[in-house]
């Protein structure tokens, strides 16, 4: 396997399959089945905010090293409107589409390691790791 999955992320269906390949790519990379699950779930709920926020955007999986542990590295990122209040969009039920509002701060919960960068008119990253 090549060491990155790259996939642009513009159709519900261009989600689901990346959301697929990244439960495979979390297996090839030495997760179990359980953790490779909530990988692929955090992919979800990254790629479902980029259709819904940005409506175009990409996301990039990769394996990762550091001090001898190894683990996968989710990255999602757009061109859309950005985030005028981070803090905000990280808090549980905070929504500006009227959906759940437990997307961000979920994939913080389900990865070791979060950080999202956005501002109006910048766009939007989100960086998460998860190790084995
Ligand atoms: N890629 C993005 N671009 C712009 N805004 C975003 C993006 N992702 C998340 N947001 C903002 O952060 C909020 C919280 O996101 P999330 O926790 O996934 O909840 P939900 O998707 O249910 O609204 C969103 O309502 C939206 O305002
Ligand atoms: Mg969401």
């Amino acid at each position: 396997m090549s060491a990155e999955l790259r996939r642009t992320i513009r159709s519900e269906t261009d989600a689901s399959r990346t959301v697929l390949e990244a439960t495979l790519y979390s297996r090839e990379a030495g997760f179990g089945e359980a953790p490779s699950r909530i990988i692929a779930t955090a992919v979800s709920e990254l790629t479902r905010n980029i259709l819904k926020y940005a409506g175009t955007g990409e996301l990039c999986l990769r394996k990762v090293k550091d001090f001898g542990r190894r683990g996968v590295e989710i990255e999602a990122s757009d061109e859309g409107p950005g985030i005028r209040d981070c803090d905000a969009a990280m808090q549980d039920h905070y929504s500006s589409g009227g959906t759940l509002g437990l997307g961000l701060p979920g994939v913080k919960r389900m990865m070791d390691e979060f950080s999202l960068e956005s501002a109006p008119g910048e766009g939007t990253r989100v960086t998460a790791r998860k190790w084995i």
